[in-house]
């Protein structure tokens, strides 16, 4: 079987990997691609945004399954280009795929079908939104409607905060056409749960849960990044918290997709805030998380490529989703200055360290193959994941790996998963 896999980030690298693990495969590509998919896989020199050239590619390449990593893409539309030129392509198409693009529907769907989510209101004038918010409770977070590279939220602590807030997305256009709507929701608190799941349009599976780390700084400090590292599983989604998002929004936002005739097929991502009143939805995505699949994936035990079958044909109610009884945790290596300016072309060494060494992944994001070796070219340069039989344990051999790899300007966090030590501290 031949497999395209579109996107080039370390969400990419980690789903060609997963790919690579099965005996159905034999040959991968992936366009863009990256330095590191490279070794795995054909990178063919096509964006992910050109519908027309990438299916020119499957076709005339004779692929067998198209898998869609990347969220603009999908937003806008290549799964519907695929499908009607008759090419198997995993993803939602674009009538599903808004519940990531916008915002405010997604917010607008939960509210209609009573899917557990936060206070909102939607407003498409600046001055209507600066009036609504001189009354508003502090801190409060502001979103743009549309997709911003993860950028697009903004938590304000007081009034003259969220002014410049709603300058910065409605007027400055900070992130483009995406602000022209603004959704403003209520602030709440909470453990953040990321749960990935596998659709069939009816049918949904949530796979293990894995906890993101999305600003720049240790503490939660600094920008919103696209995820500095992850750990996997989260230890405060527990079973019973799990039974309730089965009973209250993953089955019910597959059967309010399809009562909007939006049917979803493809991997639903739920963001959850676990807060003291229970779960509540955050935010939808529809496509791997980054960098939550680099943990996800390789802890999952079936053939990726059956149970992608299983959504596309429908019979995603035949498969039994298992995972390994461990954990896994990520840590993002940086480019310093990320995600504002950094520099790029800087050497990577260390890399062959990770070659057959069971349980332990360098999943590429931004690097380029070079005449002198693979060398920086993005903001997030490589997630470094470990396994280890307990959470504690798999963040230790993570952090150990991290020191195998160098390169010029490499920043990361030090304190991914420090939420796990919690757990202890709940207990004594
Ligand atoms: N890690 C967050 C995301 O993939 O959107």
């Amino acid at each position: 079987m031949k497999v395209l896999i579109v996107g080039s980030g370390g969400r990419e690298h980690a789903i060609a990997w997963s790919v690579s693990q099965s005996k159905r495969v034999d040959k991968i590509y992936c366009a863009p691609g990256n330095g590191g998919i490279s070794e795995i896989a054909e990178c063919v020199s096509i964006a992910a945004m050109e519908f027309d050239k990438l299916a020119d590619f499957a076709q005339d390449n004779e692929i067998d399954l198209t898998i869609i990593g990347m969220d603009d893409p999908l937003v806008g539309g290549i799964v519907d280009v695929f499908e009607e030129r008759g090419l198997k392509v995993f993803g939602p198409r674009k009538n599903a795929a808004i519940i990531e693009g916008s915002k405010s529907f997604s917010k607008d769907l939960m509210k209609k079908y009573n899917i557990p989510t936060c206070h909102y209101e939607t407003f498409t004038s600046p001055e209507e939104a600066l009036l609504y918010l001189e009354n508003a409770e502090f801190p409060i977070v502001l979103k743009a409607d549309g997709l911003a590279l993860g950028k697009g939220v903004l938590i304000c602590n007081n009034l003259e905060e969220a002014e410049a807030g709603v300058t910065t997305i409605m007027l400055d256009k900070q992130f483009g056409a995406a602000g022209d709507t603004i959704v403003i929701e209520d602030f709440i608190t909470g453990q953040e749960a990321s749960v990935l799941c596998f659709c069939d349009g009816t049918h949904i599976k949530p796979m293990t849960s894995a906890q993101d780390h999305k600003r720049a700084k240790d503490g939660d400090q600094g920008l919103n990044t696209g995820g500095m590292g992850t750990f996997s599983p989260s230890p405060f989604y527990t079973e019973e918290i799990q039974k309730f998002c089965e009973e209250n929004i993953y089955q019910a936002t597959m059967d309010a997709m399809k009562a909007e005739g939006r049917d979803f097929i493809g991997i639903l991502f739920v963001g959850l805030m676990l807060t003291e009143q229970g779960p509540r939805v955050l935010e939808y995505n529809a496509r791997f998380g980054d960098p939550e699949a680099q943990v996800v994936l390789p802890r999952m035990k079936n053939d990726i490529l059956d149970v992608i079958d299983a959504c596309i044909d429908g019979k995603l109610d035949t498969i039994d989703l298992e995972f390994e009884d461990n954990a896994a945790v990520c840590v993002v290596l940086a480019s310093d200055g990320y995600p504002e300016h950094y520099e790029r072309g800087k050497l990577i060494t260390g890399l062959e360290k990770f070659d057959g060494k069971d349980g332990y992944y360098a999943f590429h994001a931004g690097t380029k193959k070079t005449d002198k070796g693979i060398v920086t070219n993005g903001g997030r340069v490589i997630g470094i994941t470990a396994k280890g039989a307990t959470l504690k344990e798999a963040r230790a051999n993570a952090y150990k790996a991290t020191e195998w790899v160098e390169f010029d300007n490499k920043y990361m966090r030090s304190d991914i998963g420090k939420a796990i030590d919690k757990i202890d501290e709940m207990k004594e």
